[in-house]
Parts: structure tokens; C-alpha cells; sequence
């Protein structure tokens, strides 16, 4: 599938939707830049909205993934990569927990710089680097560990983003995902619903002064699938052992898999 075209994504009732679709934008490749564009233009109040519009509970969705991956972490041997990282916390709570540097990448290049900023000022050493998620400068089953938060929902190609990762894995390998979902209970999530199309939209927009934006992260995030379905997308693309955990009453999820 060229990645200038959009199409639906439709096999055997599985993945639906190609990709992420930000507004004003007609292919996956104008859907990536606008991507890359808006994470750039918010990137210097990147930390501090994802902590106040979340009421700090990001930090601990970050904690709850690196317990969940501690074992890959704790062998020495295993090559493990943040996708997406952005600013690098989850990079961060990952190179403490392993104890030696870990590889971190993401397409937008501020967000980077304020990751790299980060690792100097607490003095550690993962090295960064710029590469689209779906294609990665590196070789097939070259790493035993790809985590992604809050990253894999912006991918214009969402199962062209499943097959890269799985083409960059080694059989054995581990896949975490972790991402916005949908909160299973109904009560809870019109609360939830209200809250992100009403309220973070105005504050976000006003702190980072780009409102598009912040009224694209409840877009994007109403436009994911539940949890169990997500789940089915990551199993048919040739992964296994996919196990989810809700976080936060389904405000967000991590999928764990293996290849
Ligand atoms: C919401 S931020 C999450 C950053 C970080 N992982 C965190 O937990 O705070 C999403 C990040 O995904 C990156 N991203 C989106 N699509 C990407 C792609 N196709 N390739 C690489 N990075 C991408 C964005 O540039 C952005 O830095």
C-alpha cells in the first residue's frame, strides 16, 4: 500500500481504519506531517500539560509498564527500544530500571531534543535517534523489546506500524503498547468523554497555544479501538500471548505480546 493513499484497511473484519486521520488532512502521508507538525509546535509544554491535564497519573501508567517488562529489562543482554518517545519519561523509567543505556526514537525532532536535554541534565546515556515507526532504519528481529506509549495511535498506517514492529523483533521478542483506550464502563466513560472533548481541549490549547492539537488527542482517542479489539488487530498481525491490561478504569490500556 503506498503510503500516499488512503484507504480503509478493511480484511476480514479486522483493522478498519488505515491510520490516524488529523482533520484537514486527505492521505497517510499529509496525516504523518500534520502528526509531526502538531507534537512540534507543542513540544515545549509537552511535560508539563501531560502531567496536569492527566492529574499526574501518566507517571504511573509509565511505572505500571516498566514493572510489566521488567524481566526483558533486567537481562543484560536484551536490546530493547522506545518508540515514540517523545520526551523521553517512559525512555527514562526504562534505562533506570535495565541499568545501562537503551536505544530511543521518534519522528518529531523537538520532541527529541527536549528528551535528549532531559538524559544530560540526569545524566543518562540511551541514544536517540530520528526514525518514522513505520519504517525503521534497522535490521529484521534485531531487538528483544519495543515498548510505545501513547505513540501508536498517531500512526498513519496502523498495521503497516504492527508489521514494521513485528519485522524488527526477534521471534521471542516483546511488544508494549501502551495507549489511550476506551473505558469499558459506560457511566464512566461519558464522564471521561466530557472531560476530553470539553475541558482538555481549552486548557491545553491555551497553555501550548495550538489548539488543533489538543482538540485532535480526543479525536484521535475516540477514533481508537476498545481494548479487546485492539487486541485482535495485534494478534492478526502474527503476534502472540497478547494480554492487556485497563489502566485507570480503560482511560488507557497496555497491550503486552510477543512475536
Ligand atoms: C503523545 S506523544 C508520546 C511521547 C512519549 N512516548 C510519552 O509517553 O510521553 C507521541 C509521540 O509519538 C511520536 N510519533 C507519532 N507518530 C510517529 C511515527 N510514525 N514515527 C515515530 N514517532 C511518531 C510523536 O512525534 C510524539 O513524540
Amino acid at each position: 500500500m503506498s503510503a500516499g493513499t488512503r484507504t480503509d484497511g478493511t480484511r476480514n473484519g479486522g483493522i478498519r481504519t488505515a491510520g490516524t486521520t488529523p482533520e484537514g488532512t486527505a492521505s497517510e502521508r499529509e496525516a504523518a506531517l500534520r502528526v509531526q507538525e502538531m507534537f512540534g509546535e507543542v513540544a515545549p509544554r509537552y511535560d508539563f500539560l501531560n502531567h496536569l491535564l492527566s492529574l499526574n497519573i501518566d507517571t504511573r501508567w509509565r511505572a505500571h509498564t516498566v514493572r510489566r517488562i521488567k524481566q526483558v529489562l533486567s537481562d543484560p543482554h536484551s536490546r530493547a527500544m522506545d518508540l515514540c518517545c517523545g520526551t523521553g519519561d517512559l525512555l527514562i523509567a526504562m534505562e533506570r530500571t535495565a541499568g545501562r543505556p537503551l536505544l530511543g526514537s521518534d519522528f518529531c525532532f523537538p520532541m527529541l531534543a527536549g528528551a535528549a536535554r532531559k538524559f544530560h541534565r540526569l545524566g543518562l546515556h540511551s541514544p536517540l535517534f530520528d526514525a518514522d515507526g513505520l519504517e525503521l532504519p534497522l535490521a529484521g528481529e534485531s531487538l528483544d523489546l519495543i515498548t510505545i506509549a501513547f505513540g501508536f495511535r498517531n500512526f498513519s498506517n496502523y498495521r503497516r506500524g504492527l508489521a514494521e514492529l513485528h519485522r524488527v523483533l526477534r521471534p521471542g521478542g516483546t511488544l508494549a503498547i501502551l495507549e489511550f483506550s476506551q473505558p469499558p464502563n459506560h457511566v464512566f466513560r461519558a464522564f471521561y468523554e466530557f472531560y476530553s472533548t470539553h475541558v482538555l481541549p481549552r486548557i491545553g490549547g491555551l497553555i501550548s497555544g495550538s489548539s488543533a492539537a489538543y482538540s485532535y488527542l480526543p479525536a484521535s482517542v475516540r477514533k481508537f479501538p476498545g481494548a479487546p479489539e485492539f487486541r485482535e488487530w495485534i494478534l492478526e498481525e502474527g503476534f502472540r500471548e497478547v494480554e492487556f491490561d485497563y489502566l485507570s478504569f480503560g482511560i488507557a490500556a497496555l497491550h503486552i505480546a510477543r512475536k
